[in-house]
């Protein structure tokens, strides 16, 4: 079976990386990066291990290759996705599988409406840090999700086969669209540290964040319950256990935080895309609570309000991060 990974970002080369010695695998990204890929290879830091350096990335800015392939991990952001689907399209197998490791809940759909092609939606609970092109941190551990699905068992089976003795595994699930909603909610706080500059042990530690998590969170679980939708799931991914969490004293977060491994440089994807300039996903995640109940005659004023500080920081391209307790106060929470 062969493999494509679209976008050598955090999430992307760590992918790559883990399929390359096993199976035949590309890397599609954009030329600029594809020229510096060549140049210096793809170093993987992970955890306490030495990094490792892939010499001869197969790396290609072509999306025609695609036609060659049966699996696409699709690695972008969701602000790409339609961009990048554009690419797919009609240049590739009507057979293949396009996976896509994102975060939001809107990727496949907009994937499969405009390339034809069957997607299906994978949720990580891993977090990488691109320090830059070629450069890739594994700052928290945690694995893949997918979909329990017969007509792809084969290529399933393929994939855990891959993963299986990596630290990274992959975890089939019943109900993936429950998963995905849950892995939005807890990942609405990712714009608290966007907006604050904090690392996500920092947000977790400080007790103004923690509070601003708090009410974030809170608010986002009143509206995906509303909708009908089920939420919590695992220990990791489990919107409403990590509600409770949150107000226990500093102490135990503490040592929660060293539980879970987390990095003290682990930054959330958002904050590293307002330090890299780039446009966040936003409104993919607070922006769909904000969106939701509003279409459901609710209100969720503390994601919308989150929504524009975030869109309003892209505006400007500059970092003047804002202290939890200003942010608290512009949000209303004492
Ligand atoms: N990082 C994490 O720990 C983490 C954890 C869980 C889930 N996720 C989710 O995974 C997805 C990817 O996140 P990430 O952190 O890996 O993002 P990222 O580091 O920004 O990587 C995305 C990469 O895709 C590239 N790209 C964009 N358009 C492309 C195109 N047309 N062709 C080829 N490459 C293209 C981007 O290039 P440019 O930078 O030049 O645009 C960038 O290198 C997001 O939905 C994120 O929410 C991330």
């Amino acid at each position: 079976m062969k493999y494509a990974v679209i976008g050598p970002g955090a999430i992307g080369s760590i992918i790559y990386y883990i399929l390359e010695d096993k199976r035949d695998a590309i890397l599609i990204t954009k030329p600029y990066q594809l020229k510096i890929l060549k140049e210096k290879g793809l170093k993987i830091k992970e955890f306490n291990k030495a990094v490792r350096t892939i010499r001869n990335v197969n790396v290609t800015s072509s999306f025609p290759k695609l036609k060659e392939v049966d699996v696409i991990f699709l690695c972008v952001k969701s602000t790409d996705t339609r961009e990048v689907a554009e690419k797919i399209k009609g240049n590739v197998k009507k057979s293949a599988l396009i996976i896509s490791l994102q975060n939001g809940v809107r990727n496949t759909d907009i994937l499969s409406k405009i390339t034809g092609i069957t997607s299906i939606p994978g949720v990580v609970t891993f977090n990488a840090t691109l320090n830059e092109i070629g450069e890739v941190l594994l700052t928290m551990k945690g694995n893949i999700y997918l979909q329990n699905n017969k007509e792809f068992e084969y290529i399933l089976n393929d994939i855990r086969e891959i993963f299986n003795s990596n630290s990274i595994k992959i975890k089939l699930v019943d109900d993936i669209i429950s998963l995905a909603w849950s892995k939005l909610v807890i990942n609405l706080q990712n714009a608290i540290t966007a907006i604050t500059g904090q690392t996500i042990r920092q947000s977790l530690i400080d007790p103004i964040s923690r509070k601003i998590i708090y009410h974030t969170l809170e608010e986002g679980i009143k509206v995906v319950e509303k909708k009908g939708v089920k939420l919590g799931f695992s220990f990791v991914l489990n919107p409403k256990l990590l509600l409770f969490l949150l107000r226990l004293p500093t102490f135990f977060i503490r040592f929660g935080v060293r539980l879970m491994r987390i990095e003290s440089d682990a930054k959330s994807s958002m904050l590293q895309s307002i330090l890299r300039g780039k446009q966040t996903e936003v409104e993919f995640l607070n922006g769909e609570i904000d969106k939701l109940a509003r279409n459901m005659g609710l209100k969720a004023p503390i994601n919308r309000e989150l929504v524009q500080i975030v869109k309003e920081m892209e505006r400007k391209k500059e970092h003047r991060f804002v202290s939890p307790l200003e942010l608290a106060v512009a949000l209303g929470i004492n």
